[in-house]
């Protein structure tokens, strides 16, 4: 019952509650009158599938919903949690990863899809305590520093210079014709715009994939 000042009527303030209160019940549209909900009633079991996924040479057989992303199967099933979710929409590229050496946000990828596929996250680009030479450039040139961009950032640069190698064009190119691309810094710059930084280290980035570059 709404508190009312015998002389003025409701006031203010039980007004927005009472408004509050009739806003809640609308937008959930719970009836005033509704049962509890049975709390010992189960949900409906989400079905799920049997997947074989080959992730840094290595064979995992595992059960997930379909609906499963790549990104959160490695994080979530399979304890790879080095490629990072930052927007989980293909904006930020904090998730890219490598299939077949090629760089894909794999939070745009379900998993089921990936079948069959050599998939490559930045738990497997060292040989052993010996580091990529990407992350080992990454490191001297101080190429991070919070580092949640960074396995992204390195997986998507060896795909780039992947790419750089097989001759792809970027739109940095002058000459998309040419058969051999020199990675100038515009062009590394171009090639690594899918990959953000908050921490703005780009500019150490680039030396970073500069020197990989050169020294492949
Ligand atoms: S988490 Fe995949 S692009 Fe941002
Ligand atoms: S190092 Fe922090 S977001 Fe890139």
């Amino acid at each position: 019952m709404a508190k009312t000042d015998s002389r003025r009527g409701p006031t203010r303030r039980t007004v927005l509650e009472g408004g509050v209160a009739t806003g809640v019940l609308l937008a959930t549209g719970i009836p005033v009158d509704a049962e509890p909900a049975d709390a010992a009633a189960s949900p409906t079991p989400v079905p799920t599938m049997p997947m074989s996924l080959r992730i840094n040479a290595k064979d995992f057989a595992v059960e997930l919903d379909p609906r499963t992303t790549l990104l959160d199967a490695l994080r979530n099933h399979l304890g790879l949690t080095g490629s990072k979710k930052g927007c989980d929409h293909g904006q930020c590229g904090a998730c890219t990863v490598l299939v077949d050496g090629r760089r894909i946000n794999s939070c745009l990828t379900l998993a089921a899809m990936h079948k069959g596929d050599e998939i490559t996250t930045v738990e497997g680009l060292a040989e052993g305590d010996q580091l990529h030479p990407v992350q080992a450039a990454f490191v001297a040139r101080d190429g991070f520093q919070c580092g949640y961009c960074t396995p992204g950032q390195i997986c998507s640069a060896v795909g780039m210079l992947g790419e750089a190698r097989a001759g792809w064009p970027s739109h940095a190119s002058a000459d998309v014709a040419a058969a051999s691309v020199a990675l100038t810094d515009a062009e590394i710059r171009e090639r690594m715009s899918g990959n953000i930084c908050r921490c703005a280290a780009y500019p150490n980035i680039v030396a970073a994939i500069r020197d990989a570059a050169e020294e492949a």
